[in-house]
């Protein structure tokens, strides 16, 4: 749980709008979050958490709305009331500002962790090697893996494979971290030491918005849940006033089905 929170947010999303074609994803997303902050998303399958995660990560074009990232303005330039989007120049400078996990860890199978670690910060923050390879070494120590560093991605489990992945991201220094359900594709007896792991950056102050179907987790990790449905940010709290305060039957039905 964050100690640095503040009152000026981090992240600010007003009226987000994103279509597929012909299909409205997401219908208006309004989300705040402050510094040191701890949001997770929970919701069911379609209702649009990762395309909400990928338009913040500037994977997704959106279409409406407004995306704040530290006071600037994210992936569009409005002028004269026209709005285009930014080059790849530009969209690059405000992607590296966050970092973003996902369920399948995208490791390079031909690099060691350590070499997996290093390579955004030398080639994307153009480092020395050797400050690369302490930086990416501390974070991996971080993680539990400071014994691993030269294993490839298939002498590790995937465990230790997610917390390489978060490592890398965590390398890079970025103002928030994005997390989307980077336990679902483990087994089981997996998941505990990447949630512990997410936990423990989490209590180092690390802005976090995680995807999760784990609910237990959600709860204990969390300043705030925000329940998104069909598009829609339908409830937004404190983890108590989701899961024991009054709430609305769709919510009601979620938890109903989701694991506890
Ligand atoms: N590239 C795409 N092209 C067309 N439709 C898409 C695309 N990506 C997502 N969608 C649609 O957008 C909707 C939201 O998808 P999204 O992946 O954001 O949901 P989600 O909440 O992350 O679901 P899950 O819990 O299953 O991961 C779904 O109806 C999905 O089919
Ligand atoms: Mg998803």
């Amino acid at each position: 749980m964050s100690q640095t929170a503040t009152d000026q947010p981090l992240l600010r999303i007003r009226g987000l709008t994103k279509n597929f074609g012909t299909v409205d994803v997401l219908k208006g997303i309004d989300l705040d979050i402050r510094s040191g902050e701890v949001v997770s998303i929970i919701g069911s399958s379609g209702s649009g958490k990762t395309t909400l995660l990928r338009c913040v990560n500037l994977l997704e074009e959106f279409q409406g709305g407004e995306i704040v990232l530290d006071g600037e303005s994210i992936g569009y330039a409005s002028r004269n009331g026209s709005r285009r989007r930014l080059g790849d120049r530009d969209l690059s400078r405000q992607r590296s500002m966050t970092g973003m996990v996902f369920q399948s860890f995208n490791l390079f199978p031909h690099l060691s962790a350590i070499g997996n670690v290093m390579l955004g910060l030398l080639k994307v923050r153009k480092l020395p090697r050797d400050q690369a390879r302490q930086i990416a070494q501390s974070w991996l120590d971080r993680v539990g893996l400071g014994g691993r560093l030269d294993h490839y991605p298939s002498q590790l489990s995937g465990g230790q494979q997610q917390r390489v992945a978060i490592a890398r991201a965590l390398a890079m220094d970025p103002k928030l971290l994005l997390l989307d359900e980077v336990t679902s594709a483990l087994d089981p007896e997996l998941v505990g030491e990447v949630l512990n792991t997410v936990k423990s950056i989490a209590q180092d102050g690390t802005t976090l918005l995680i995807v999760t179907h784990e609910m237990r987790f959600a709860r204990d990790v969390s300043d705030r849940i925000v329940f998104m449905e069909r598009g829609l940010v339908a409830e937004d709290g404190p983890p108590s006033l989701i899961f024991d305060g009054r709430r609305s039957q769709r919510l009601n039905d979620f938890l109903g089905t989701a694991r506890a």
